[in-house]
């Protein structure tokens, strides 16, 4: 059985879809942990309820991004990860974490990407009034949210729809995409 890290920033709506999915045996790997940035994210909390380690790195209390990312990678080597699924994690990945998982690295991004890459995709597409938008899985490579493309699904943006609608409907495509793509890029790991 393959083991993973979910690396994440904020709410964690995709981490709790992704131990549903083991859980649910869509994912035929192991959670074994949760890496996060920010000490008050809510991801932490849904973690306990999972009964997944979870490890808080602060970035500032590191020199540099790769003493930051030596730090994770000690973790993760320690407890034999063998691929890393980011979910929500607001950091860009730097060489460190490349070199030592290349290829092995998944990202989940809102939007149909080429198309309104960056940390705000759902905005930025609702903003541009295009008929249609969506989300991207792709592995991580050293630009952002570059990378070869391994699931995409669209949404029609409707008349009626908000921004909230807007990112209700996107978050519905995520959870259910994300953990499909996830049991395919095992195959890579
Ligand atoms: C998702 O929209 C994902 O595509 C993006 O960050 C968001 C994370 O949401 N990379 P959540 O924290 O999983 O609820």
């Amino acid at each position: 059985m393959k083991k993973l890290a979910v690396f994440a920033s904020g709410n964690g709506s995709n981490f709790t879809a992704i131990v549903e999915a083991v859980k649910a045996g869509i994912i035929q790997a192991t959670i074994d942990c949760l890496i996060c940035d920010r000490k008050e994210a809510y991801v932490f909390t849904r973690a306990k309820e999972a009964g997944v380690e979870a490890f808080y790195f602060n970035i500032k209390a590191y020199d540099s991004k790769n003493d930051y990312e030596q730090a994770i990678v000690a973790v993760l080597k320690e407890k034999g990860i063998d691929g890393i699924v980011l979910a929500g994690y607001m950091k860009i990945i730097g060489e460190t974490l490349l070199k030592h998982y290349p290829n092995k690295i998944v990202n989940i991004h809102p939007s149909l990407l080429p198309d309104f890459p960056g940390k705000q995709g759902i905005l930025d597409a609702f903003q541009a009034g295009v008929d249609k938008t969506g989300v991207t899985v792709h592995i991580v490579d050293a630009g952002v949210d570059t990378g070869p493309i391994l699931a995409q699904q669209s949404v029609e943006i409707l008349k009626e729809d908000t921004l909230e609608s807007l990112k209700k409907k996107i978050h519905q495509i995520e959870h259910d995409l994300y953990s499909k793509t996830i049991q395919n890029f095992l195959q890579n790991l």
